[in-house]
């Protein structure tokens, strides 16, 4: 028997690819193979050469009709989502949050759906970690974007007739993204300041050459998480951000609570303070911003400082970032297969708790929750379940 992976073309515009050519090969010795609609991986320069031996269809309606678990970047198409069928499995970042019709949409396809959004942050996880990897790679790029839009050079340059200084950066909320966003600024030779509201990123901030700063307001919450912050605690925040924000050349912010909006943390009289030709790429922007005045997907100038609010970052590097998206799928895919067969292990709480929907019900509480809908019931194993392979070593 054999395991067959689809990989529809994505729904929107989209440059990477959840399959690669090495992952093509590991899931071949695991008794997969792998269905492709012409053109889906093109624009990841994942070429038919490269992926070797994969089996190509014209259109999607044929990937989703001969495959029994589809990898996706996003969301399917609508029409690709009402061809699923019942027991089909459907993985990739499949925004949970996104409201109820959405969830109800994709519940009623009768499809077991798994959103990595969800993914458990344990470390048995990691390797299967979409939102870290891709985080990773924006983190990066939004440090890149800014160098290119800054009027001023990142490190310190001396020059026949002198010195110049270093443009100082900040990076607000250091999490995946914001860490990876310090160690980029630091290594173009920036001076850089991080800041986040948990405490225990005070030590990672300064490992990486980086100042934290202090604002008094700590606020941990669920799951190794942040919690969102009250209005009294939010002006303590802005009140105590006020000064380094003022002083950097290059703003960066990546704040952002699991399911909600992304914080307001920097104000417009605040951006307004920066000095002229001042940059700010705010991360948040697809989920509100963190910065007020943000404009998703364009530079908008606020006071004389340039607010840049890009989108899909992980698709400007679509090359490394398919390689990361497709090898995370495959670890999370891993231990479902056994002896070319589909075998869900519902005991495992890295599988059970990245199900967003699965037998035309919704069963992920925290989406619940955040939704407003009542606690779905657990999912219970079948009596007679397959020998589960978590035994196997993933692949890295
Ligand atoms: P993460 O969850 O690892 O980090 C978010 C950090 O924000 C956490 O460390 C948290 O403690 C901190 N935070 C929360 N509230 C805060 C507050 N009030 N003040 C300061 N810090 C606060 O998330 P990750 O992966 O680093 O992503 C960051 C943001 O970037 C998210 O909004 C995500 O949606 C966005 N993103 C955007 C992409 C794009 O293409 N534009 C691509 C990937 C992520």
């Amino acid at each position: 028997m054999t395991v067959v992976i689809g990989i529809p073309a994505s729904a929107e515009h989209e440059t990477r690819s959840p399959i690669v050519g090495d992952v093509v090969k590991k899931l071949a010795g695991l008794d997969a193979r792998v269905l492709v609609q012409r053109g889906a991986t093109d624009a990841a320069f994942a070429t038919p050469a490269s992926l070797g031996e994969v089996d190509w269809v014209d259109t999607s309606a044929e990937v989703i009709a001969g495959s029994d678990v589809i990898w996706t970047i996003g969301n399917l198409t609508d029409a690709d989502r009402a061809a699923l069928r019942p027991g089909q499995v459907v993985m990739g970042l499949l925004t949970p949050y996104a409201g109820v019709d959405h969830v109800e949409a994709l519940a009623a396809t009768g499809a077991t759906t798994f959103a990595l959004e969800l993914l458990p942050r344990i470390s048995r996880a990691q390797s299967m970690d979409l939102l870290s990897s891709q985080g990773s790679a924006s983190g990066y790029q939004c440090v890149l974007i800014a160098a290119a839009r800054a009027p001023k050079f990142f490190p310190m340059l001396t020059y026949a007739a002198g010195t110049i200084r270093p443009s100082r950066v900040l990076v607000i909320g250091a999490g995946v993204a914001g860490l990876q966003a310090i160690a980029t600024a630091k290594r173009l030779g920036a001076m850089v300041q991080g800041y986040d509201v948990r405490p225990e990123t005070r030590e990672q901030v300064e490992s990486l050459g980086a100042k934290f700063v202090d604002t008094g307001v700590s606020a941990t919450g669920e799951g190794g998480y942040a919690r969102e912050l009250t209005a009294e605690e939010l002006e303590q925040q802005r009140a105590a951000l006020a000064k380094a924000v003022a002083d950097a050349d290059v703003l960066i912010t990546t704040a952002a609570v699991p399911g909600k909006k992304a914080p307001v943390i920097v104000t417009r009289a605040m951006v307004e303070a920066m000095k002229p030709g001042s940059v700010v790429v705010d991360m948040a922007a697809e989920g509100g911003g963190n910065v007020e005045g943000t404009v998703a997907g364009k530079d908008v100038l606020v006071g004389s400082a340039r607010v840049v609010g890009p989108t899909n970052l992980p698709g400007r590097m679509p090359v490394h970032t398919s390689e990361m998206f497709a090898k995370n799928l495959l670890n999370f895919t891993t231990p479902m297969l056994a002896d070319g067969a589909l075998a869900i292990d519902w005991s495992d709480e890295v599988i059970a708790g990245t199900a967003l929907t699965h037998e035309g019900r919704l069963v992920h509480a925290g989406v619940a929750r955040v939704l407003g809908l009542p606690e779905p019931a657990p999912i219970q194993p079948p009596p007679t379940q397959p020998a589960p392979t978590a035994s196997e070593e993933p692949n890295a």
